[in-house]
């Protein structure tokens, strides 16, 4: 029984291994957030260690991402986080949304919910260990940005607009 159980275990182990799905490895930066804001050096840096990986259009694998069931566990946080933002498609966007993408970032990194934890589990990523510097640069970088937006953009561009509930 044991025996069977076991083989039914490896027979599953190697199945999934096939699953198919896309790996999200695009260059295309025609929509970046670089494209309308600046965005410096040091910001940059960050934002490649500890965010693009689950926020743009490319990842980068690491080994352990060609074992199933771990690549299909990050996949599903990189299609996650990427529909709550993404800053490889960032400017192809309201600008209302845009102004609230640097306000969520400014919210989630103050209060130390991104990077996601599971990131940086057992000595993973280290570079996405953010210093208290670093969030600082982070929520600067992202204040700036609004600043510039409601300096150059009339107000009610800004706000996200609620959809309109459909007339009974
Ligand atoms: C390992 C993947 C991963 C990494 C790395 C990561 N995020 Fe996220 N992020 C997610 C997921 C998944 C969500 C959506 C679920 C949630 O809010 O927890 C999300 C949501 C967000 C949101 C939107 C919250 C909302 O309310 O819609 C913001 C803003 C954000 N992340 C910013 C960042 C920033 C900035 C970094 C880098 C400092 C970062 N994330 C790193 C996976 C990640």
């Amino acid at each position: 029984m044991i025996k069977k159980i076991s083989i039914g275990i490896i027979v599953l182990l190697i199945l999934i291994q096939f699953i198919p799905y896309e790996k999200n490895e695009s260059s295309a930066s025609e929509f970046d957030v670089s494209k309308s804001y600046n965005v410096p050096d040091n910001v940059s840096m960050i934002l490649k260690g500890a965010c693009n990986d689950c926020h743009t259009n490319s990842t980068i694998y690491p080994w352990y991402s060609y074992i199933e069931p771990v690549g299909l566990f990050l996949n599903r946080h990189i299609t996650e986080g990427k529909g709550h933002l993404n800053f490889s498609e960032f400017t192809n966007r309201p600008l209302a949304w845009q102004n609230h993408k640097f306000e969520e970032t400014i919210e989630m990194v103050e209060e130390k919910e991104m990077p996601l934890e599971s990131y940086t589990f057992f000595g993973l990523h280290p570079e996405a260990n953010l210093t208290d510097q670093d969030r600082k640069v982070l929520i600067d970088w992202a204040k700036d940005q609004m600043a510039m937006l409601a300096a150059t953009y009339p107000a009610d561009s800004l706000v996200m607009k609620r959809r309109t509930p459909p007339a009974q």
